[in-house]
């Protein structure tokens, strides 16, 4: 079963609570969206392998070590765009592809309207972007889609959990490990998190 890690670092549990509240304007939204990327993505990406480069410093040389895996970022739009920026800063060659889904409101399952994954896949590490880990509809539907494309290393990466969505895409994609700032109570009647912090999307790009 796919591990599933809860980062409640003082900063992301206070970023967390503005970022719940009814009152935040979509500027600061936006803004908290994207540095609890950048600070789960850190927790995300700690296992990833380095390797030894020979760096010459102004004093001396000296074995220093770099990156070595080429990564992507798949953010599930709309909700996932807002993650990219503070994850691609703190990994600046990493790829993006985007997936898009709208939900069917009657089944609440996810519809593809939006692909553009290139043919081939050189990427050693997929990390599908989320902030809204729901019913799983989405991650379950963007897993299946990279793991065809030819992903084998993937994480999922998002904001706040349901314990209906986490088991949703443990159990059909148990190798999928999965990092969250909170996991919530329940989903309601309309796919909703409770208490979470309403439609990602919406408070993201002002559309409530
Ligand atoms: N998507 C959201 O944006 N919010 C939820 O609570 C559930 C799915």
């Amino acid at each position: 079963m796919s591990n599933v890690t809860i980062t409640n670092h003082p900063l992301i549990e206070h970023k967390l609570s503005i970022l719940r509240d009814v009152n935040t304007n979509p500027t600061i939204f936006r803004q908290l969206v994207s540095e609890l990327g950048a600070l789960l993505c850190y927790e995300a990406t700690r296992d990833l392998p380095i390797k030894p480069v020979e760096v010459q410093t102004p004093l001396t040389t000296m074995t220093a070590y770099e990156m070595q895996e080429s990564i992507a970022l798949i953010p599930i739009l709309r909700a996932g765009l807002g993650m990219v920026e503070g994850i691609w800063a703190l990994i600046p060659n990493a790829h993006v592809f985007h997936i898009g889904f709208y939900r069917n409101e009657q089944t609440l399952e996810p519809v593809e309207y939006y692909n553009k994954l290139p043919k081939n896949h050189p990427f050693n590490t997929c990390l599908i972007l989320d902030p809204m880990l729901a019913t799983g509809g989405s991650a379950i539907a963007t897993t299946d889609i990279i793991k065809r494309w030819g992903a084998k290393k993937i994480k999922f990466v998002g904001l706040i959990g349901a314990p209906e969505g986490i088991r949703a895409l443990q159990e059909v994609h148990p190798d999928v490990d999965i990092h969250l700032a909170a996991i919530d109570d329940h989903l309601n009647e309309k796919g909703y998190i409770v208490p979470g912090l309403g439609d990602a999307g919406d408070r993201q790009f002002g559309t409530v």
